[in-house]
């Protein structure tokens, strides 16, 4: 995993909800030798990826849509002291039409990527430093109903996060916690999928002309973390390299 040198260390107790793989994974890998503590909850049973990561952080199976198991996780995490950084991209993409999505295929979508994210901010509320800073994971999506990896159904979940974030922010305020989300354009992950030409079309639609990489939507979301961001909360934090222009 690459690091970079555009934040310094801040140290703090950090949670990644859905960080085994993907954009998750690459903030673990980022937020290594910045902050001193890491705990990952996702859905596998293990996630050997995590150690290579942040050697010295800690694993635990939780789903988003079981708030005990989020519960259970953000207690094994406030061990290490108060939590001080979350970031929350576990998610599904729905690349289905409008008109052919089933009921129970959006109920799934909407119930993780927004109740989800609902039910961690809840799990983490009780453990949060002032000071903590949350980071919730939207897409360029959320803006144009769908259309790249997802669906409408998917962008109106991711836009429903954004104004989440928004909510979060205005009450957590009194207790100096900051809410933002960061917004990803098209990025080299499992959600993305590997297929050569899907990955050209959605290149050609970059200003940039390519896909992100993971470590660079984490970048962001390190910043967001960080002291650099601390005049930021309820804002959106576009990384999509020029996508929708
Ligand atoms: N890859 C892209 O092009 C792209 C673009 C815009 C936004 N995003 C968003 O970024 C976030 C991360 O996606 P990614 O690209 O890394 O995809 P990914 O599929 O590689 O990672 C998603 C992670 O979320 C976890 N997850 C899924 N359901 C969960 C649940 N119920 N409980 C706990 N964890 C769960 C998965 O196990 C996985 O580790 C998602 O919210 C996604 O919508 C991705």
């Amino acid at each position: 995993m690459t690091q970079s040198n555009n934040v310094d260390a801040f140290g703090g107790n950090a949670v990644v909800v859905g960080g085994a793989r993907g954009i998750g994974l690459a903030a673990v890998g980022l937020a290594a030798g910045r902050l001193d503590a890491m705990t990952v909850l996702d859905l596998p049973e293990e996630a050997p990826d995590v150690a290579t990561a942040f050697p010295d952080a800690t694993y635990r199976q939780a789903d988003v849509v079981d708030r005990a198991s989020l519960e259970k996780g953000f207690g094994v995490a406030a061990e290490r002291g108060p939590v001080t950084s979350v970031f929350v991209p576990a998610g599904v993409t729905l690349p289905v039409p409008l008109l052919e999505v089933d009921s129970e295929q959006a109920e799934r979508c909407l119930t993780i990527n927004v109740v989800g994210a609902v039910n961690t901010i809840q799990a983490a509320a009780p453990h949060l430093a002032p000071g903590a800073s949350i980071v919730l994971c939207a897409s360029v999506a959320a803006y144009t109903g769908g259309g790249y990896i997802g669906g409408p159904v998917y962008g109106a979940s991711k836009a429903a996060v954004i104004s989440l974030a928004k909510g979060a922010a205005r009450e957590l305020a009194p207790r100096q916690v900051r809410v933002n989300t960061v917004a990803p354009g098209c990025t080299t992950t499992g959600m993305l999928g590997e297929d050569p030409e899907v990955h050209t079309m959605l290149a050609d639609r970059a200003l940039v002309g390519r896909l992100a990489r993971p470590e660079e939507i984490a970048e962001a979301v390190v910043y967001l973390w960080s002291p650099a961001s601390s005049f930021m909360t309820g804002a959106v934090l576009d990384v999509n390299g020029g996508i929708r222009l």
